[in-house]
């Protein structure tokens, strides 16, 4: 049986706008995220909700226009995932997108047949007719295919507006139900003018208008925010990654001094990494900040350790002791302050990916079910309710937010840092003196990469000690010291990374600037591992 969750569960109102709306319907495709961003990025808010909304909800989300994402299925296949036939009865416009269209078809009367020929990759649409959909963008169009399927029979009043060379019927419309389908997508960016089609949807044909923007969600979600906060108290545990300081900025601008940031420091951050958040978040933002640290304790419990995986255990464990001691301490100084004036809520720095995640499994109880990262773990006995601020925004919005919100681009462009810290870049054990090893290693990374301009084009750059020591030769003196291996990666998501192909001659400055000013390092080598089979992190 599923463990009770302690929190509130999230409920679809709070993803909810104040403007137009579009609304996207998951039917499982790999790109309903990319379609979301692309929309949002015409200043339109866009909303995913699982296949099997009932229309009954839709209109109270009332969209402007709703778009049918692609999925694996086929639309004749058993058990296929279909959406309430109602929708189609809502006079809203449709926009059916691969197996949207399939399903657009299907359902309302014409044909889908195996196609012989699965069409897969780069193609070209032949635009016939006059579309609003395709204004503007001329007779031949370059698409990009993924479909085994095709409309082989048209439903009655719908007519093609687009072919490719095996398909007939590769964009559709009913002009006066306001109906389309397009058996390619437009979203990915192998088509290159699909933004321009999407445009045409959501602007022309729907007539949603640019009110989304980041100040126009800020507004709102302070408002939100302090009708749901009341006189109450906020916690939020500050990490200075983006996510949590664009929240903490986010709610102090709500809320003020109900919000107090928990920071701890497990003694596993980069070097001046607590006091650049004691500076800019309890200095230029005046937020309540309680810094805790925590280092002894955490290295006390990481001594003699070297298994990667005891070590994430150790410190997972020991930063929820450490938070809860602290959230505790901060309840009980205000509980004499009556109704109202204790700590309620838990704010996280929840993402949209994940909870369109969460959203996809509710709809689709095939799917494999996913443990949600960002909640569990926290503070579990105490009832806080949970608060997620950002949880409509994608990464690049909520670095948008934190920009408008004054947060240093040093904090908004940050690369990633995992939690378990620079633990998991010592290979061994973890002690102070291979600590200050590393942090003095990555710290000529860090400013290295900072001067070439490459710190902020690639998503990660960081040094790695190795459990090796080798021989090596310094003015006259044999050495018997440290490696350190140089970890440079691209990545989207961290999903998937390739590394770098940074040039010779910076290379070259970094292992020179670590050999000659890092005491106990005498090596240096340059990870060219890409992910999978490799991880980013070394443990
Ligand atoms: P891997 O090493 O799995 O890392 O390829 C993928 C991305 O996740 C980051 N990472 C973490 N982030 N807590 C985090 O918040 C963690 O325990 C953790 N482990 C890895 C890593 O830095 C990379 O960006």
């Amino acid at each position: 049986m599923k463990k009770k969750e302690p929190y509130l569960q999230p409920t679809l109102e709070q993803d909810d706008f104040k403007g137009s709306t579009i609304l996207i319907l998951d039917f499982g495709s790999q790109y309903t995220q990319v379609i979301a961003r692309r929309v949002r990025e015409c200043s339109v808010y866009s909303l995913v909700m699982p296949f099997g909304t009932k229309a009954a909800e839709i209109r109270r989300v009332a969209p402007r226009g709703i778009i049918l994402s692609g999925g694996p299925a086929s639309v004749y296949s058993k058990g296929a995932p279909q959406p309430d036939p109602k929708i189609f009865e809502l006079d809203i416009p449709i926009l059916g997108i691969c197996y949207g269209l399939q399903l657009v078809a299907h359902l309302l009367g014409g044909k889908v047949e195996h196609s012989d020929r699965r069409e897969y990759g780069p193609g070209l649409l032949d635009v016939s007719g006059e579309s609003q959909l395709f204004e503007g963008l001329g007779r031949h169009v370059d698409i990009w295919n993924s479909h085994g399927d095709k409309v082989t029979r048209l439903p009655r009043g719908f007519r093609a507006i687009g072919s490719t060379e095996h398909s007939p019927n590769a964009a559709i419309e009913h002009v006066k139900k306001r109906i389309f389908g397009l058996q390619f997508h437009p979203e990915v960016v192998h088509t290159p003018r699909g933004k321009e089609i999407i445009q045409n949807f959501v602007h022309g044909i729907c007539g949603c208008t640019m009110d989304w923007t980041m100040g126009s969600f800020i507004e709102q979600t302070c408002e939100r925010l302090r009708e749901r906060v009341g006189r109450h108290r906020v916690i939020l545990g500050l990490s200075g990654g983006v996510d949590s300081s664009v929240t903490a900025a986010l709610l102090h601008k709500a809320i003020g001094n109900q919000l107090t940031c928990i920071f701890v420091d497990n003694g596993l951050l980069r070097a001046r990494e607590a006091d650049v958040v004691r500076r800019v978040f309890a200095e230029n933002f005046r937020i309540r900040l309680k810094v805790v640290s925590a280092g002894r304790q955490f290295l006390s419990k990481l001594k003699g350790i070297v298994s990667p995986e005891r070590k994430r255990k150790i410190i997972g464990r020991e930063f929820i002791r450490v938070f809860e001691g602290t959230a505790r301490q901060l309840a009980s100084r205000t509980r004499g302050m009556g109704e109202g004036g204790g700590y309620k809520f838990l704010a996280q720095g929840t993402l949209y990916p994940d909870v369109i995640e969460s959203v996809a499994i509710a709809g689709n109880p095939a799917a494999l079910i996913k443990s949600h990262h960002n909640v569990g773990g926290l503070p579990e006995r105490m009832k806080f309710e949970l608060i997620e601020p950002l949880r409509q925004l994608f990464k690049d919005e909520v670095r948008q937010v934190g920009l408008q919100l004054g947060l240093p681009h040093e904090v908004v462009q940050r690369q990633p840092f995992p939690g378990p810290g620079l633990a998991v870049r010592i290979l061994g054990e973890v002690t102070p003196e291979r600590l200050r090893i590393l942090r003095e290693a990555d710290t000529v990374v860090i400013s290295e990469m900072k001067a070439a301009d490459w710190y902020y084009k690639v998503w990660q750059s960081f040094a790695v000690l190795l459990p090796v020591r080798s021989v090596g030769v310094m003015g006259d003196e044999r050495t018997y010291e440290n490696t350190c291996a140089i970890r440079v990666v691209e990545s989207q998501d961290g999903m998937t990374a390739d590394w770098v192909r940074l040039p010779y001659d910076l290379l070259a400055r970094i292992s020179t600037r670590i050999i000659n000013e890092v005491r106990g390092i005498n090596r240096v080598c340059f990870d060219i591992s890409s992910k999978p089979p490799a991880t980013i992190e070394w443990e």
